[in-house]
């Protein structure tokens, strides 16, 4: 793998003419330390985020030891990583998955937010007595960027009486959740806790652990979450209200928070009409989050000799399929003699922007390499600094 001290000096190296991903394993590694020293519980990476083995290596290497996995896929990969603890926690599972999980890969731990995925997992484990079972529960969406508490969770009496079975058959109970992705205020967490608290009484069960899921955000141009060491404080503040022992586990699964600042996109201009560019990634490649949900990732010009003091301007990006959703609105900032030819970094693209890029078009493929500098932006050398200087 080549690496290179910054993205321009990987563009005049490599002149690329596909777009480039560019990881910074350094940034990983200290997010899961942050995590790993901040956050008052077990820190599990929710692996669909990326799965880079640049940045796996690095959340490896700071200490993560357990993951979150959605998929058969992702289980039989992140089982060749040494001494893993996997949590399958996506709530709907394949029979075939739940026995290849069990049996083949050793998995104990499960989601769920039905009887009947319940009655799956006891049916395909052959009545396993090992079992850890996490019950999923609904809560609201507060300041989320991408809501996810409408497809899974189960709320109500739905929920206390899937607690009460699910005991009867668990050698573990947990509850989980997920307040959705790129949460940029703590108090979401404090709600969520709230919805357990109530659960765990009406329903009158121990519960084992809590897992608070991910949805730790990150920063981009239009997001300025708060700090993430105000999510502990809040967290913290929360699981010691909770009704249940000493002995309960808390743990959370982030994915964004660990990695979105550990990569960037080094993309080339195809052409220029006005302020729209043509570049060679878009939304069937890594930014999908910027086509379909609006992300303004930050951005800046890799041209050698750019005068710094040149007035930025905003700019829109199409990308490279023919298709008209394949459209970034930004607005991007950029130089105003951005012309043909010129490379562009995109940052904090490392959550889901690899995981999700697609071949449409004969598109997608990319160089890889690795960059030693900072970040565009970093939330965690940001963490000491005034809230008020972070803008
Ligand atoms: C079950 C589960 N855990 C963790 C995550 C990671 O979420 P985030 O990237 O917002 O931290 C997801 C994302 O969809 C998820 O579905």
């Amino acid at each position: 793998m080549e690496k290179f001290s910054s993205a321009l000096e990987m563009v005049k190296a490599m002149k690329p003419d596909i777009p480039v991903f560019a990881a910074r394993p350094h940034a990983a590694g200290r997010a899961a330390r942050w995590f790993a020293q901040n956050f008052p519980g077990e820190v599990a990476y929710a692996y669909k985020a990326n799965s880079s083995v640049f940045l796996l290596g690095a959340l490896y290497g700071a200490g993560i030891t357990q993951f979150d996995v959605a998929s058969v896929v992702e289980l039989e990969d992140a089982a060749t990583i040494p001494g893993v603890r996997l949590h399958f926690m996506h709530p709907v599972k394949s029979r075939h998955a739940i026995r290849k999980a069990y049996f083949d890969y050793d998995i104990k731990c499960f989601a769920l937010d039905s009887e009947d995925e319940l009655q799956k997992i006891v049916e395909e484990t052959g009545g396993a007595k090992d079992l850890e079972l996490f019950v999923r529960i609904a809560v609201p969406a507060k300041n989320s960027r991408i809501p996810l508490e409408r497809k899974f969770g189960v709320v109500g009496q739905k929920a206390q009486r899937l607690l009460v079975k699910t005991r009867q058959v668990a050698d573990e109970l947990g509850i989980t959740f997920h307040v959705g992705s790129q949460t940029t205020t703590p108090d979401a967490y404090a709600m969520a806790f709230e919805e357990v608290k109530k659960l765990i009484v009406k329903a009158g069960v121990v519960v084992d652990a809590i897992d608070v899921g991910g949805g730790f955000p990150s920063r981009y141009t239009d997001s300025v979450p708060a700090r993430l060491s105000e999510f502990m404080e809040v967290i913290k503040a929360s699981m010691a209200k909770m009704p249940v022992t000493d002995q309960c586990r808390l743990i959370c699964e982030p994915g964004r928070a660990l990695v979105a600042e550990a990569e960037s996109l080094i993309v080339k201009v195809d052409l220029r009409k006005g302020d729209e560019l043509y570049i060679n990634d878009g939304g069937y490649g890594a930014l999908f989050d910027s086509a379909q949900l609006g992300f303004v990732f930050p951005v800046r010009l890799i041209r050698e000799g750019l005068d710094p003091n040149e007035p930025l301007v905003p700019f829109e990006f199409w990308g490279p399929t023919c298709d008209s959703i394949d459209h970034m609105k930004g607005p991007f900032l950029l130089p105003a003699s951005v012309r043909e030819g010129d490379y562009i970094e995109i940052g904090n693209i490392g959550a889901y922007g690899r995981a999700i890029s697609t071949r449409f078009n004969g598109y997608g493929a990319y160089h890889d390499v690795i960059l030693q500098d900072e970040p565009m932006y970093s939330i965690y050398t940001e963490e000491d600094l005034p809230i008020a200087s972070k803008a």
